[in-house]
């Protein structure tokens, strides 16, 4: 038990980790040397191919329409002789008939706003990466390495973890409600769930998708999916969307970035989008599904180590994660802004929360047990187990003032 609290902190700690990284960066971005300024001109030739069209977003995003089999991603180094997928061979199959009665309370799907951009047929879109967006992703990498604690000031989550120690699950699958924080500049607040692999030592591996507010990563307050990978805890690899290589996309509209078409509000309409990941065992790539058959990309698995690299993930997570920015130590809003009160509607909500089993099988949870972690007073999270809606956590919360713990060491005490 002692372990597995460990192995859950550490877990939790690299996350706070990975997702402080974007603020730490934007300060650190101006004191980088003439050496790394031309390494990052560098990678920028790298990461940007030739595109075949060009979209302008109306946010200054620059979209480009990327050769499928030139994108980027394919030039990690464990994808030299990688054939593009462009479908899957082997997904897992509903276990279980979904939606057997009419719910008046159920919650429309929201599909995927297009966006205006339209890739030509053989191509894929790709966010034109900026020198700024390395320069936030190269801090990753710094701030990993300082020692000084407060690397992890600012971030604060509710969560709920699936990782009960033996079990091997091949998939991850929820239905997340489309709320979309208001959130200042430097700030962030996600909905989004992850698959995470343990490798030798503390090298945790993950794959983490949903739908964040995240105006340093986009550029705006809207609210958009998101993908994040490491394969060692974030030390020298993985990135958000595109940022490095390794994710490949398939899909010619939709990706990492897409926004959701309709936004949930309060006692209002109440959206989602599904997501889903699940290991193609057959195919040996990590899929990324959106609305529940729309296949957007894929993470090979020779991109990882441990467990994901194998094919299966040790824990599966749900949850949200906000980050205080420069207005002075407030974190911002999480979910819909309430708290979970078990009333639906009311605050930020997963639904259909799914594991694909051993069998490659789409399994719901039912009343297996999750543990939660809320490391601050303004969120909470509540596993409302089987309900109308499948398995059902709600989270969330308005967001404020937390505990403004500069020690990792002190968070692992508030947890135990
Ligand atoms: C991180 O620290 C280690 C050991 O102190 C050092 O070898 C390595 O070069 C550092 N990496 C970066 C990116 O600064
Ligand atoms: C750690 O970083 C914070 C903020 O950047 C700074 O104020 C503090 O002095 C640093 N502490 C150490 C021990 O370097
Ligand atoms: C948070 O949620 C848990 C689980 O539903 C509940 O027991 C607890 O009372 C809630 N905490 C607060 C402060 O509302």
């Amino acid at each position: 038990m002692g372990g597995t609290l460990i192995k859950f902190l550490v877990l939790v700690l690299v996350l706070f980790f990975v997702l402080n990284s974007i603020h730490y960066e934007v300060e650190g971005g101006e004191s980088i040397s003439e050496e790394e300024d031309m390494e990052i001109e560098r990678q920028l030739k790298i990461l940007n191919k030739t595109p075949i069209k060009t979209f302008h977003s109306e946010f200054g995003d620059v979209i480009d329409c990327i050769d499928i089999y030139k994108q980027p991603a394919l030039d990690h180094p464990a994808l030299k002789n990688h054939k593009i997928l462009l479908r899957p061979d082997n997904p897992p199959t509903r276990h279980t008939t979904e939606k057997t009665s009419s719910i008046i309370d159920e919650p429309k799907t929201s599909g995927i706003r297009p966006d205006g951009i339209e890739c030509p047929k053989g191509t894929v879109p790709i966010r034109r990466t900026t020198k700024e967006d390395l320069i936030r992703a190269k801090s990753l990498t710094k701030a990993r390495n300082g020692s000084n604690a407060s690397n992890y000031y600012g971030e604060h989550g509710a969560i709920l973890k699936l990782d009960n120690g033996y079990q091997q699950f091949y998939g991850i699958n929820a239905d997340i409600s489309t709320y979309q924080p208001t959130v200042y500049e430097d700030e962030f607040s996600t909905a989004h769930m992850w698959v995470v692999g343990n490798a030798k030592d503390e090298q945790l591996n993950n794959i983490q998708v949903g739908l964040a507010v995240h105006p340093t990563l986009f550029g705006d307050h809207r609210l958009r999916m998101f993908t994040y990978w490491t394969a060692d805890g974030s030390y020298k690899t993985g990135c958000y969307n595109f940022l490095c290589h390794g994710y490949v996309q398939i899909h010619q509209y939709f990706g990492p970035g897409s926004k959701p078409s309709r936004i949930s509000t309060y006692d209002g309409g109440h959206y989602v989008n599904r997501f889903f990941i699940y290991q193609d065992r057959k195919q040996k790539v990590w899929w990324l599904v959106f609305t529940g058959d729309t296949h957007v990309g894929y993470w090979p698995n020779s991109i990882f180590s441990g467990s994901l690299s194998k094919g299966f993930a040790n824990g599966l997570y749900w949850g949200g994660i906000t980050k205080a920015g420069s207005h002075v130590g407030i974190n911002p809003a999480m979910g819909s802004g309430h708290y979970p009160d078990g009333v639906y509607g009311h605050s930020g909500f997963f639904h259909w929360v799914q594991y694909v089993n051993g069998f490659n099988q789409i399994i719901d949870l039912k009343d297996t047990p999750m543990d939660a972690f809320v490391d601050c007073q303004w969120y909470n999270i509540t596993n409302l187990g089987y309900t109308s809606n499948g398995n059902a956590i709600y989270f969330g919360g308005p967001g404020g003032r937390c505990p403004t713990l500069s020690n990792p060491a002190a968070k692992m005490k508030m947890q135990s």
